[in-house]
């Protein structure tokens, strides 16, 4: 069995999907670890998460910085440092630079099916645009805002008595699953991107 894939997962909430690769890394059949976990924030549950499972943790805020160029070039820095395979943007509510996408392959959940309803109101305006299904989509981070190549979805049927908090929990129910899922098969298969086409398995690494 070769090395665990090397996790570094960013959050800026609750981080209940960091939690549940952190269990699902808890079974070495995983095929991968969480090496450390960053925030763009203090004081929040995700990085509470990371300290109670022993994870090094980092905060870069870009208030302590001069530029918004200076929080990304240490970013990028202190993510180097821990060599990850792959970085989990899990709930980070920072775009991130063209330089960092360009040294580390970064995947992040986007809590609507892609390319539907991107930004920050997925549930809310999937809920307003009164559509019977949503979910979720993993998808590799590019330039845009939610408009990456497409790694796997989920779908989530909207019910009559939703609202954005109850639409918005069944779907972080199936992304979270999802997520453990794909990030799973890719440490243990491998991640093929070519274009806007993503293969996971068949010998891709
Ligand atoms: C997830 O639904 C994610 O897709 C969205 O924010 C939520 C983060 O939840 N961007 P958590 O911090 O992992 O609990």
């Amino acid at each position: 069995m070769h090395q665990p894939t090397r996790l570094v997962v960013l959050v800026s909430g609750s981080g209940t999907n960091l939690q549940a690769l952190l269990d699902a890394c808890a079974d070495p059949a995983y095929g991968a670890r969480v090496v450390a976990v960053g925030a763009d924030r203090e004081d929040i549950e995700g990085l509470a998460r990371a300290e109670r499972a022993g994870i090094p943790t980092f905060v870069r805020k870009v208030s302590d910085f001069e530029t918004r160029e200076g929080w990304d070039a240490s970013l990028t820095t202190v993510v180097e440092r821990f060599e990850p395979d792959l970085v989990v943007s899990a709930g980070f509510m920072k775009l991130l630079a063209p330089e960092f996408l360009d040294r580390f392959l970064t995947l992040n959940t986007h809590p609507a099916l892609c390319p539907a309803f991107p930004g920050m109101h997925g549930p809310r305006d999937a809920l307003e645009h009164g559509v019977k299904v949503t979910g979720a989509t993993l998808f590799v981070v590019d330039a845009g805002v939610d408009t990456g190549p497409i790694v796997a979805q989920v779908p989530v049927e909207v019910a009559d008595d939703d609202d954005v908090a109850s639409l918005h929990e069944r779907i972080k129910t199936a992304e979270r699953a999802m997520l453990v899922d794909a990030v799973g098969r890719i440490a243990r298969d491998g991640i093929t991107v070519d274009g806007r086409r993503v293969r996971i398995g068949a010998g891709a690494r």
